[in-house]
């Protein structure tokens, strides 16, 4: 457990916040970028992204990391989530890992949360030693770019996101690794 400055915690998630996380991520998604996508298209992406049993097969995964804030009154505020690297990234490695979700909810964001959790979510992945640290961003998202430029990532790669069947133009940001 550690503290952010507005007294939120940072533990690592454990099989029974998947109903939260499902909501939190199923919410987060809609707010940010709910009004790009058709009614079909977008509850065909929730289904296969922010599903209860994704989270389920998520947090019983050895390979995948998942950190939630949690808020004073125990509320959930924000999670983050690492794993194998799935992107079309054009020259993938034996041990690539990628960010997978970093949400913030929206009453809690621009306070910090976003950072005090990709912060300690960055640590687990480079104890790893990946080959290729990964990350894949919207490419109208210019507050999430800025974010992870300031730690070490930058783009590498376009792509198209498939929201449905509504394609989405994509960034795939690598780190740069010390040394
Ligand atoms: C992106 C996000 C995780 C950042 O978390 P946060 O707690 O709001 O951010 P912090 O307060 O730690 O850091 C602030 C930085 O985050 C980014 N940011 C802040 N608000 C943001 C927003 N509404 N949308 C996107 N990025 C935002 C900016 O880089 C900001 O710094 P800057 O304004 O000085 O450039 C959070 O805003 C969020 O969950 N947004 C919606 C979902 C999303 O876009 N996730 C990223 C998908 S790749």
């Amino acid at each position: 457990m550690s503290e952010t400055g507005k007294d939120f915690s940072i533990r690592q998630a454990d099989p029974k916040d998947a109903d939260a996380l499902a909501q939190l991520g199923a919410r987060t998604f809609d707010e940010t970028f709910g009004h790009l996508y058709s009614t079909e298209n977008l509850e065909s992406f929730q289904r296969e992204n922010h599903d209860r049993q994704v989270y389920d097969r998520l947090l019983a995964s050895d390979d995948c990391h998942v950190l939630v804030a949690e808020a004073p009154d125990g509320a959930m505020a924000g999670y983050a989530v690492a794993g194998p690297c799935g992107l079309p990234v054009d020259d993938p490695g034996p041990n690539d890992i990628e960010i997978k979700r970093l949400y913030v909810d929206r009453p809690y964001q621009n306070a910090g949360l976003g950072k005090a959790l990709l912060e300690p979510l960055l640590e687990w992945c480079e104890a790893r030693a990946p080959s290729g640290l990964y990350l894949s961003v919207y490419a109208h998202n210019h507050g999430a770019q800025r974010l992870y430029r300031r730690y070490g990532f930058d783009k590498v790669k376009e792509y198209e996101f498939l929201v449905g069947e509504h394609r989405d133009p994509e960034f795939i940001f690598r780190k740069k690794m010390e040394g």
